[in-house]
């Protein structure tokens, strides 16, 4: 990312930032200003062909995936691109069997395709709209990948029970059993669910 301060509240905060503190998951967030080469460090430029909006550079994106994969070997590299695959549940699944995750943060309005040719194992998006950046798309993907991680959620069965591992998620509901009117399902309240 270009942006590192765009994550520090988020994954501090919630189960995510409980998971941490119990070292469940480790996040890193590294700038990838710190890998541009020239003295203003530069991670964009004009695109060929001309149009709209600066290109993201695969030298500078070359040097910090390097450094990634070499810091974190079998890691699997990601870039976040509306172009990707889209974000599924089986995806979210196999992606926490990896020890190492590297999520690559595009920004402004593209990244050099040789990025995605070359350098990254896959390209993933979270839907089918466009973000100002990859840095939401990563922060979607890690809350979704780490609660497929042990100890996470607190009850494992949750993360069985859950929308997409069980279907539909059914209603729920909780104390009162009557509020203005709205009454909880009998069959909930009887205890024979
Ligand atoms: N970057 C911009 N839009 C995106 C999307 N929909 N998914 C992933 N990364 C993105």
């Amino acid at each position: 990312t270009i942006c590192p301060q765009f994550f520090a509240s988020c994954l501090g905060e919630g189960l995510l930032g409980k998971a941490s503190d119990k070292g469940l998951v480790r996040i890193e967030v590294e700038n990838l200003r710190d890998y541009a080469t020239d003295k203003h460090q530069k991670v964009d430029d004009e695109p060929y062909g001309g149009g709209a909006g600066m290109v993201m550079k695969v030298d500078v994106w070359a040097a910090a995936i390097a450094k990634a994969r070499a810091d974190l070997p079998g890691a699997r590299v990601v870039l976040l691109s509306p172009q990707g695959e889209t974000l599924s549940d089986a995806a979210t699944r196999w992606l926490a069997q990896n020890e190492h995750l590297v999520l690559c943060c595009g920004r402004y309005e593209g990244v050099d395709e040789r990025v995605a040719e070359n350098l990254v194992d896959e390209t993933l998006s979270i839907g089918d709209y466009v973000l100002t950046g990859g840095e939401p798309a990563a922060l979607v993907v890690i809350d979704a990948v780490a609660r497929k991680l042990p100890g996470v959620i607190g009850r494992a069965e949750s993360v069985e029970t859950d929308t997409f591992a069980a279907g539909l998620k059914y209603p729920q509901y909780t104390r009162p059993p009557e509020y203005r009117g709205w009454q909880v399902p009998e069959v909930l309240l009887n205890g024979d669910h």
